[in-house]
């Protein structure tokens, strides 16, 4: 065994993931409970039983709004009584949906819970808003900041919308970029909240025609700081993963290379950071008249990610259907491999129909590395059969109407 594989080991002997799940509520389950192993887990069933809605559950027990980038009151169990004209708001609250979880991280196992809280605020006009938010319990007692989950729990996922993920528009490729980030810099969750959160006041601030200078200033300035640190902190990521990549290059997966195509990382190039963020406070102020006549803002939140199949030197928007899987696929290990290497625990690994536009060859070679890699593994899958050579070491769950059959 060479070193990095050595040094794998001695990392996933002990072992991390979800002993047991809890939903209540959640999407098309009242109630669930699943008892897991630390290995790989087969979620078979047909179409709309409820697979994808259990890799959805364990994707909360990291920070952000899930695998489904999902709104909270969406996740929320739809009963008929409630899609019927009679539905009343107060057995609307007495749905709220909640995941709790066990958790082993090495020695340790962790009791994580999270659920909506509904909370009012007053608006400008004086009127009563009520707004949901999701709250975090670590061993019982709420957490502030949900970067915290990242000390017990990370998880990588692959769905069947990011086959689309290089083909579309650039949001959904940043926020992949940000979550590979998230599991090296617990921090970057939080600043990309942040940043979100200061980006909207100021543009709603300047669409509404209140020009009150000294606010919009100090919301430049904070952008701009945290702009920054986000740029950098991509920017770090994606050497990091170049790097690991080019030394520990995968021998069935497509080698690919990562680029970051932003003006703000650009210049992270040329100039200092505390330089950088003067240009930024500067651009900002500029293009407060873009906002005013809907032209597009740059900055952090126009930063693009570029991939490219390292072999045939060929952006992975121009690669086949099964090769830009592929593509996915070599990122997400070279991922998992650094993370665990880095944070000392493995991630769970969430494969939402993975096999699709996979080939034999790759399938099973992506079944082989999982069990080398020795993480846990949810597959959902509607053919358990595609996964019959992890049969003697995998735990199969089938689901039938919202229950383990
Ligand atoms: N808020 C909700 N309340 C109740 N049911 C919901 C809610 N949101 C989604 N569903 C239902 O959950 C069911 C299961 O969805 P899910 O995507 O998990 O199915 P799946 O087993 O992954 O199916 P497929 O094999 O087609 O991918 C769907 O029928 C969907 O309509
Ligand atoms: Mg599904």
């Amino acid at each position: 065994m060479d070193n990095l594989a050595l040094k794998l080991d001695a990392i996933t002997a002990e072992k991390s993931g979800v002993l047991r799940l809890t939903l209540t509520d959640f999407r098309n389950y009242q109630f669930l409970r699943i008892n897991a192993e630390l290995c790989p887990i087969i979620i078979t069933g047909e179409n709309g039983c409820g697979k994808t809605n259990i890799l959805e559950a364990i994707s909360f027990l990291t920070p952000g709004r899930g695998l489904r980038s999902a709104k909270l009151s969406d996740i929320r169990r739809i009963t008929p009584a409630l899609v019927s004209d009679e539905y009343s708001p107060t057995e609307i609250s007495s749905l709220n949906w909640a995941v709790s979880a066990q958790v082993q991280n090495n020695e340790d196992v962790i009791e994580i819970g999270t659920a909506v809280e509904k909370s009012a605020r007053e608006t400008e006009d004086d009127s009563i808003r009520s707004f949901e938010r999701r709250i975090v319990k670590i061993n019982g007692v709420k957490i502030s900041s949900q970067a915290e989950l990242g000390k017990y729990i990370s998880a990588n996922w692959l769905t069947p919308q990011m086959d689309r993920l290089f083909r579309g528009g650039s949001q959904p490729r940043r926020s992949f970029l940000d979550r590979l980030v998230y599991a090296f810099d617990l921090e970057h969750a939080k600043r990309t909240a942040n940043f979100e959160h200061l980006y909207k006041e100021w543009y709603q601030l300047i669409k509404n025609g209140i020009n009150d200078t000294k606010w919009l200033s100090s919301l430049e300035e904070n952008m701009a700081t945290i702009g920054v640190a986000i740029a950098a902190a991509r920017r770090e990521q994606i050497a990091k993963l170049n790097s690991f990549i080019e030394h520990e290059p995968d021998d069935i997966f497509p080698n690919v290379i990562l680029e970051l195509d932003g003006s703000i990382e650009k210049l992270l190039d040329k100039m200092p950071a505390v330089e950088v963020e003067d240009f930024y406070r500067n651009l900002l102020f500029k293009q407060r008249r873009n906002v005013l006549y809907n032209d597009s803002v740059d900055g952090i939140n126009r930063t693009d990610f570029k991939v490219y199949y390292k072999k045939k030197r060929m952006p992975a928007e121009l690669c086949s259907t099964g090769e830009q899987k592929s593509l996915l696929i070599s990122i997400i290990l070279a991922q998992t491999k650094c993370q665990t290497l880095y944070q000392g625990f493995a991630p769970v690994l969430l494969l939402d129909e993975v096999a699709a536009h996979l080939d034999d060859i790759k399938r099973e070679a992506l079944l082989e590395k999982i069990r080398a890699l020795k993480v846990q593994a949810w597959i959902t899958a509607t053919d358990p059969e595609l996964f019959s050579s992890l049969k003697n070491e995998s735990q199969f769950i089938c689901i039938k109407n919202g229950k383990i059959f």
